[in-house]
This record gives C-alpha cells, structure tokens and sequence, in this order.
C-alpha cells in the first residue's frame, strides 16, 4: 500500500504498547516500539558497566551499540550485539534505569535519528509508538494521536503487566517517578497542535483498538 506512518505517543498503562502493536496488524503496517530501543540501550550500559551518571558516557553506548529492532507486528525481536534481549529489557531495574538514557540529550539525538530512517524517511506503512514521535520523530505523520488515561486505570494495567508481583503503593511510586523524570524531556501528558486524544480510561483494549482505527479512517 501508499507510505502511511500513524504515530502513537502516551505514557505507560495507556494500552500504548498492545493498541499500536495491534493496528499495526489491522493495517498490515509495520510496528516500532520506540521504548524497547530506550530498554535495549539501557540494557546495554548495565551489561557493559557504563556509568549512568556519566552522560558522555551513556552517548557513547548508544552511538556505538549494535542494536537490532524487528518491526514485524507479529514477532516483537529485540537483539543487542547479537544477543536476544527481548525478555531482558522488561525487567523492573530497566525500567528504573531507562531515564537516565531517555534524559541524555546526546542519547536521544542519536535514536531518534535511527527512528526517522525507520519512520518517516522510509516509505513504509508503519505504526510507531512512543513519548515524542508525534512531536520530534514524526512531527509530519498522517496521523498523529495521545493515547491516555486517568491515574487509576493506569497503575491497574501497569500491575498487571507486572504479574501483580508489587504493592500498590509501590508500584503508583515507580510508575509516577519514571512519568516525572521523562517529563522534563518531553512532555507526553499533553497533546501538541493537530495531535487526536483518545483516552482509554473507559475502554477495554478492543475499544481502544476501534477508537484508534476510528481516529486513522477519519484521517486518511
Ligand atoms: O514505553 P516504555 O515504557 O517501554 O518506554 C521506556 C522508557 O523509554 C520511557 O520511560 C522513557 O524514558 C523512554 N522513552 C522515551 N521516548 C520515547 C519512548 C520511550 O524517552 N519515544
């Protein structure tokens, strides 16, 4: 079919991941998760003993890494250096660790260079999902859409991605100091000028799917 890139932003427990991954098979387009590249490179730093103070240093891993992301919708591969990291990269201390990577300027250049070539510049039909890609990676997308949902809904579903293996105070302390940090970098909470809101809050993840594909008919 015609290029076609459908941008998804939002943060975590909005249904982001699986209503992108989901459109994406709908549309028979491909499928980026940008997050698993911001997990992959923090994967690699706490492998290979880079300093996540040190910024210079966490740009430099991520210049150098051999990263290797599948954007097949249905076989969500992620391999660092050879070595499959797909499992790895879910683990709570990436997500305690990721931060650090998406807050270094000189880090986020560099993947965000690597998803426009997959993005916009390619030519594709594609799904990509994310904090910034309506605003920075795919300011131009076809569609470009914030995906959220009230506090409540959001910490539910993040739990129970997590197996419920974590108290509820807990995990709301995780979930809202990793929102807090990546806030100061890109705001994700807010749609930008010609960015549709569809909020999840009240929808199961089918009619979410069908708000999101509602949102793209409209659109193209
Ligand atoms: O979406 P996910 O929770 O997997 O993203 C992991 C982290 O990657 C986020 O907490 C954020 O720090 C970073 N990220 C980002 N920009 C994106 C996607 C993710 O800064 N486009």
């Amino acid at each position: 079919g015609k290029p076609l890139v459908v941008a998804i932003d939002g943060p975590s427990g909005t249904g982001k991941s699986s209503v992108s991954r989901e459109t994406a098979l709908r549309l028979h387009a491909a499928y980026l998760d940008t997050g698993a590249m911001y997990r992959a490179v923090t994967w690699h730093c706490l492998d290979t003993g880079v300093d996540l103070a040190d910024a210079a240093a966490i740009e430099n891993a991520c210049e150098e890494v051999d990263l290797a992301i599948s954007t097949n919708p249905d076989d969500q591969k992620v391999s660092v250096g050879g070595r499959d990291v797909t499992e790895a990269i879910r683990e709570p201390g990436i997500s305690k660790a990721v931060s650090a990577v998406a807050t270094t300027l000189g880090a986020r250049a560099e993947l965000i260079r690597r998803q426009k070539q997959t993005t916009a510049d390619s030519g594709r039909r594609i799904v990509a999902e994310g904090r910034d890609i309506t605003t920075v990676v795919a300011p131009g997308a076809e569609v470009r859409i914030l995906l959220t949902a009230s506090e409540e809904p959001r910490l539910r579903r993040r739990g129970l991605q997590l197996g419920g293996t974590q108290s509820a105070e807990a995990l709301k302390e995780q979930v809202l100091a990793r929102d807090a940090k990546d806030s100061a970098v890109v705001n994700f909470q807010e749609a930008a000028d010609g960015v549709f809101t569809v909020d999840s809050s009240h929808l199961d993840f089918e009619e979410t799917v069908d708000a999101v594909l509602a949102v793209i008919r409209r659109a193209t």
